[in-house]
């Protein structure tokens, strides 16, 4: 059941520091990180990396894609319906990982058959064991969300964007010439207290004080750089799945570039930040401002931005490469509490499935 919460939806963001727990579980070893069966020595061949994944899980791989290219590994990462004419070079030295929470998404299942056709090494990184994706692969690591119910995925996003974190420190600690993260004993040690500062967030949001407020808005703009940047395409991702509304989501610097033309003062800007350095992200709000749009700043308090914004969704201090996280459980309950005002079917959107298992 959906255990006193209105919606499966709000249950499961609400399931968020459990599952991260469960997540990280046993997987942080003395400052190093471990997987499952993948042992240390496990990815010494590899070259290239290539994710694969659709929706909300691709938005989970651009978060783990981003962070395996700053331990300097050759990283790709596609939509999984465009493997076939996107994946470039292909061989033995390629490992393909498959990010889909259920396993069972045909584009994504599509690219990681195609992948092993051309000879890549696989990787399923999913929330069900036993799924399509899990059995195919070479290799399967589960991100141990639990049951997501909620056609919009909140906790199984969290769930593979650490379980991606955490793979990519494994793959950077084995590549040859990889630079695992600069200050990663600081990293790993930060993420133990992610479960705690994700529920501090459920417990002092102001989510649905500002999703009333700008609820009569023609459309949603969201933006971030780096690691906020795909934060701000899930964020826009799910404001339109459950709302209805217009949504988009844009790296902070590409906004002048075009969207900058649909910015008025009923286009609210949902600025993402990392706490890190992304000062993109607040030299464009300052743009979309100027042209009247209100800045509602996400992130950590002690940002540049937060001075210049309208309104802020804040998140406890941690390092740079979890912010983004905690920024996304914010945008969860901003598109939660707005799809609710606007009395949408949150668990079920029209025309959506939870697991898309046509091409
Ligand atoms: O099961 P998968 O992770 O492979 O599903 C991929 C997408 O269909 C999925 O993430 C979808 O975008 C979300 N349910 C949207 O909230």
């Amino acid at each position: 059941g959906k255990g006193g919460y209105d919606h499966y939806m709000l249950k499961e963001i609400h399931g968020q520091p459990t599952a991260l727990s469960n997540t990280i579980e046993g997987r942080i070893d003395d400052g190093d990180v471990a997987l499952d069966a993948l042992s240390p020595g496990t990815f010494e061949d590899v070259e290239t990396v290539q994710f694969v994944a659709c929706g909300t899980s691709y938005h989970a791989a651009m978060y783990g894609a981003q962070l395996l290219r700053a331990a300097d590994v050759r990283t790709d990462v596609l939509r999984a319906s465009e493997y076939d004419s996107m994946a470039g070079p292909v061989d033995e030295d390629t490992l393909v990982v498959a990010v889909t929470q259920s396993g069972e998404t045909a584009d994504t299942l599509d690219a990681l058959r195609t992948g092993a056709d051309r000879g890549a090494r696989t990787l399923a990184v999913t929330n069900v064991v036993g799924s399509t994706a899990a059995r195919e692969a070479d290799d399967a690591v589960y991100i141990r969300a639990g049951p997501e119910v909620g056609v919009a995925a909140t906790k199984t996003y969290s769930s593979q964007a650490v379980t991606l974190a955490l793979l990519t420190q494994r793959i950077a600690g084995d590549v040859p010439d990889a630079t695992p993260h600069g200050d990663r004993a600081a990293m790993l040690e930060t993420l133990a207290d992610l479960p705690q500062q994700v529920e501090t967030v459920l417990e002092t949001t102001d989510a649905e004080a500002l999703a009333e407020e700008f609820l009569d808005s023609q459309s949603y703009f969201f933006i971030g750089n780096g690691l906020g940047h795909s934060v701000a395409l899930e964020g826009a991702l799910k404001f339109k799945e459950i709302t209805y509304e217009h949504a988009e989501g844009f790296a902070s610097g590409q906004l002048k570039h075009g969207p900058l033309a649909l910015v008025t003062e009923a286009s609210p800007v949902i600025a993402v930040s990392t706490g890190s350095d992304d000062d993109k992200t607040r030299t464009n709000a300052i743009e979309a401002q100027s042209r009247g749009a209100p800045i509602v700043a996400v992130g950590p308090d002690d940002h540049p931005l937060v001075d210049v914004a309208d309104a802020h969704l804040s998140v406890p201090e941690t390092h740079p490469v979890w912010a983004g996280l905690l920024a996304n459980v914010q945008l969860q309950l901003l598109s939660y509490h707005a799809a609710k005002l606007l009395d949408r079917p949150i668990d079920k959107p029209r025309n959506l499935a939870k697991s898309v298992t046509v091409e």
